[in-house]
C-alpha cells in the first residue's frame, strides 16, 4: 500500500535576506505548488528515488560521509526516530520550480523527512520535523535564517525573527499576489554569501538597510493584522528598492516589477534569494488580468496568481 506526504512552496512577503542579519520577515505558504513523497513499502533497505532530480539513490547508513542533502535528511530523521532503516522506496516529485526563490529543496526536505518517519511507523511532531529541515538547509545554504523551513513545514502565514520561536499570522483580509518568474535560477546559498561579504565590508552603510527593511516589515505586520491591505504594496515597493541596494535585484526581476507596477499592480518586489527566480505583485482582484499579460508581455516564463488568506 503507498502512502504519501507532501509538503508546499513559499513566498516571503518581506525581510528576504535582511533576516539573515537578525531583522524580522514575513513568508506565507503557497499550497497550491507541493513536493510529494510516496512511500512503497517492501524490497530490502532504503531507496530514495528522485525522478524530477534524475536519481536514485540507495541509503547506505553505514558510511560516515554524507554529501547529498537527501541522504543527510533521511539520516538525521533516522538517528532523531532512533530507528534502523525501513525496507521501502520513497518516490519523490515536486511541482516547485527550482531554485527559483520559492522554496523547492525545503518542501522536497519536509515532504522526505515525513515520509521516512512514515515508512518507519512513526510520527514526527511538525516541530521537529522544523528542527531536522533546518539541519539540511544548513547544508544547502550554508547560513539559512531559517524562515523557509519554518513557513513551509508549519504551512501557515509566519513572522519569523532568527532564533525566535515563529509567531504565526493571522491574516485578517486576504489579498491576491501575481507571482512571475524570470526563468532565471540563482543559487540562494551564494546570493546569501555575496550579501554577508556587502554587511561585513560597509557593515555601517548595511546595518541601516538591515535596519530599514526590519521597519518595514514591522509595518506590514501591522497592515496585515489590521487589514490594510493597500499600505502594502508601498511597503513592497520600498523593500524592493532596498533590496536593490543589497545587490540581488537583476535586470530580468527589475523588468517584470515595472511591468506589474505599469498594469496597475498596488505594489511589487522580488522574493526570496533574487538575482533571479520570482517576484511578486500585489493586486486589486479587478486587475490581475492586466498583471498576469504585462508579466508574460515583459518576458516572465511563468506567472500565475495566488490568494493569501
Ligand atoms: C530565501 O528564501 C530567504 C533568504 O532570506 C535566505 C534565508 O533567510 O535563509 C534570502
Amino acid at each position: 500500500m503507498t502512502m504519501q506526504t507532501s509538503a508546499s512552496a513559499k513566498i516571503i512577503l518581506f525581510g528576504e535576506h535582511a533576516v539573515v542579519h537578525g531583522a524580522p520577515a514575513i513568508a506565507v505558504p503557497v499550497s497550491d505548488l507541493r513536493a510529494t513523497a510516496a512511500v512503497v513499502p517492501g524490497g530490502s533497505g532504503l531507496t530514495i528515488n528522485a525522478l524530477n532530480l534524475n536519481r536514485v539513490l540507495p541509503v547506505e547508513v553505514a558510511s560516515d560521509v554524507v554529501d547529498d542533502a537527501l541522504v543527510l535528511a533521511v539520516r538525521k530523521t533516522l538517528d532523531m526516530l532512533n530507528t534502523p532503516p525501513p525496507d521501502a522506496t520513497i518516490h519523490l516529485g515536486a511541482t516547485i520550480p527550482m531554485a527559483s526563490g520559492l522554496g523547492s529543496g525545503a518542501a522536497i526536505s519536509t515532504a522526505l523527512v515525513r515520509a521516512v518517519a512514515l515508512a518507519a511507523g512513526c510520527s514526527l511532531s511538525d516541530a521537529q520535523v522544523n528542527e531536522l529541515v533546518y539541519e539540511v538547509e544548513k547544508f544547502h545554504h550554508g547560513n539559512p535564517s531559517g524562515i523557509d523551513n519554518t513557513v513551509i513545514v508549519f504551512e501557515k502565514p509566519v513572522y519569523f525573527v532568527r532564533d525566535q520561536p515563529p509567531e504565526l499570522l493571522h491574516i485578517t483580509r486576504p489579498f491576491t499576489l501575481v507571482i512571475g518568474d524570470t526563468g532565471h535560477s540563482a543559487l540562494t546559498k551564494i546570493v546569501v554569501k555575496a550579501v554577508d561579504g556587502l554587511v561585513a565590508a560597509q557593515p555601517d552603510r548595511f546595518a541601516l538597510v538591515i535596519e530599514r527593511i526590519g521597519k518595514i516589515v514591522w509595518s506590514a505586520r501591522r497592515a496585515i493584522e489590521t487589514g490594510e491591505v493597500e499600505s502594502l504594496g508601498p511597503l513592497m515597493d520600498e523593500n524592493h528598492a532596498l533590496l536593490r541596494d543589497l545587490t540581488v535585484s537583476s535586470p530580468e526581476l527589475e523588468t517584470l516589477v515595472q511591468a506589474a507596477r505599469a498594469a496597475g499592480a498596488m505594489g511589487a518586489k522580488l522574493s526570496g534569494g533574487g538575482r533571479g527566480g520570482n517576484m511578486i505583485a500585489l493586486t486589486g482582484e479587478d486587475r490581475i488580468e492586466q498583471v498576469v499579460n504585462a508579466l508574460h508581455g515583459a518576458g516572465a516564463v511563468r506567472v500565475f496568481a495566488t490568494r493569501v488568506e
